[in-house]
């Protein structure tokens, strides 16, 4: 049995309007199902779930394979990256996250409690800002994920007009939380924001009068930001609108999803001609998408301006969002050792050495053997070097006798070096500038993934 329990009630959604998109609506709830399973299902289940024919489900899971948003390994297909493209449009386009998500981090280090962000969606609340803070027991939702409103502190602010709800663990035994509204210069809610702690450490009474204070602090901060907010003015747009020239087996799923990636903090509405222009699409086909994502939830409009609902974040943006360098990492590691023949790993700096964090080894009688997790000196390994000393690109005779090893930075979207991946091999075996070449090409990839993943949550290194 695959039943993933959902922590939002499934929306009754009534008979679609003649002008819906059908194949849009599959290949939404394909992305619906993979999401509330968590990212992965098996082409099969997938099939069930939906109750879509297997063959349906093939050519979906094809252009979303096409388009970088599904990766098919074998029998299952998983949400991939280039999906949180769909998103970081919804979280742009809400502003709340980039406008106030530095001001929770900034509670959250007062506090040293998890802080979170979350807006109205319809009968639930969705998260769009985490900050969590580790502990051995820690409950905690992702950017993405919804809770019923009246089941959770922001859903008790959202729904009552309270101005503090307390969550004494409504959600979960244990996890207690307070809420405060964030109103926008209009006077209207825009979001809450939540601290949330444990009752091993406060009870729920007890956190309302220890956070008080600085909560209330915060919101000024916050609300004075919604009120002078140049926020859009000063902002350079990111490369608008996905990859719609390759043809993709079923051509309207790729082009209705495009219609998403339209929006952003710049363009948090648009009109139908807008859309079009953006996108490239005839008015009628972005009209008919419209219309599909209007029936689902995604996009309401106000006479001629459409705008994205924070239920398009219900589309892979939890699973992805939740994940390490070394996660996203793992299927390039695979293709790249698949490639070589070799052994390829990612290591960050521990100290005046290095630690291995992620490892893809081939089958061999004779392999090189270098766990996740073990430290190296950094002088033995090219990874060891290149963190060290810089550089675009690093050899080293080593970790150990007969061995090589060449490496290349892998950089966030700062630019900083966060990782060094590598190849290691029995000496002779391979050449140094075609490893270079394929470990360079490797590398853009892991670091195209991180950066759309981290634009709007932090990913950890290891
Ligand atoms: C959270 O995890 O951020 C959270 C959980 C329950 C609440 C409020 C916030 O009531």
């Amino acid at each position: 049995m695959l039943e993933v329990p959902t922590m939002a009630s499934p929306p009754v959604t009534p008979q679609p309007p003649a002008e819906a998109v059908a194949p849009l609506m599959r290949g939404l709830d394909v992305l619906g199902r993979l999401t509330d399973a968590d990212g992965t299902l098996a082409l099969a289940d997938l099939a069930r779930v939906t109750g879509l024919a297997r063959s349906t489900v093939d050519r979906i899971c094809a252009t979303l394979a096409h388009l970088g948003f599904v990766r098919l390994d074998g029998r299952d297909a998983a949400l991939a990256p280039p999906l949180m493209t769909v998103a970081n449009a919804c979280l742009d386009a809400l502003r709340v996250p980039g406008l106030l998500g530095p001001l929770a981090d900034a509670l959250a280090d007062e506090l040293d409690e998890s802080v979170s962000l979350a807006v109205p969606d319809g009968d639930d609340i969705r998260f769009v800002h985490q900050v969590l803070r580790r502990r051995a027991l820690s409950i905690s939702f992702r950017v993405g994920d919804a809770l019923p409103m009246d089941g959770c502190a922001p859903g008790l602010v959202f729904r009552d007009g309270l101005e503090l709800a307390v969550d004494d663990q409504l959600v979960e035994p244990g996890l207690v939380a307070v809420a405060v509204p964030v109103r926008g210069p209009d006077g209207s809610v825009v979001c809450a924001v939540s601290v949330v702690s444990h009752t091993s450490r406060h009870g729920a009474g007890e956190l309302a009068g220890a956070v008080r204070g600085p909560l209330e602090a915060c919101v000024r901060s916050m609300e004075s930001v919604l009120g002078t907010s140049s926020y859009a003015s000063g902002l350079r747009p990111e490369p608008r609108g996905l990859s719609s020239t390759k043809q993709a087996p079923v051509v309207s799923l790729a082009r209705g999803l495009d219609v998403l990636t339209a929006f952003d903090a710049v363009h948090p509405t648009l009109t139908l001609s807008e859309i079009a222009e953006a996108t490239g699409l005839a008015r009628a086909t972005a009209r008919r998408a419209l219309i599909t994502y209007e029936h689902l939830g995604h996009v309401t409009h106000q006479g001629r301006t459409y705008r994205l609902t924070p239920r398009v974040l219900s589309l892979g943006c939890a699973p992805l969002s939740r994940t390490t360098l070394p996660r996203i990492a793992a299927p390039h590691l695979a293709d790249l050792s698949k490639r070589l023949g070799e052994s390829v790993g990612l290591s960050v700096p521990d100290g005046t050495a290095v630690r291995c964090t992620a490892r893809v080894t081939p089958r061999r009688v004779m392999s090189v053997d270098i766990g996740v997790g073990s430290r190296l000196p950094a002088a033995d390994t090219a990874a060891g070097r290149l963190l060290r000393d810089g550089g675009e690109l690093a050899v080293a005779d080593g970790p150990e006798a007969g061995l090589r090893s060449v490496a290349v930075p892998v950089r966030d979207r700062a630019g900083h070096v966060v990782s060094a991946l590598d190849v290691t091999a029995h000496q002779g075996r391979g050449d140094d500038a075609a490893w270079a070449a394929e470990l360079t090409g490797t590398a853009e990839r892991i670091a195209a993934d991180l950066h759309v993943t981290s634009r709007f949550v932090s990913v950890p290194v290891h």
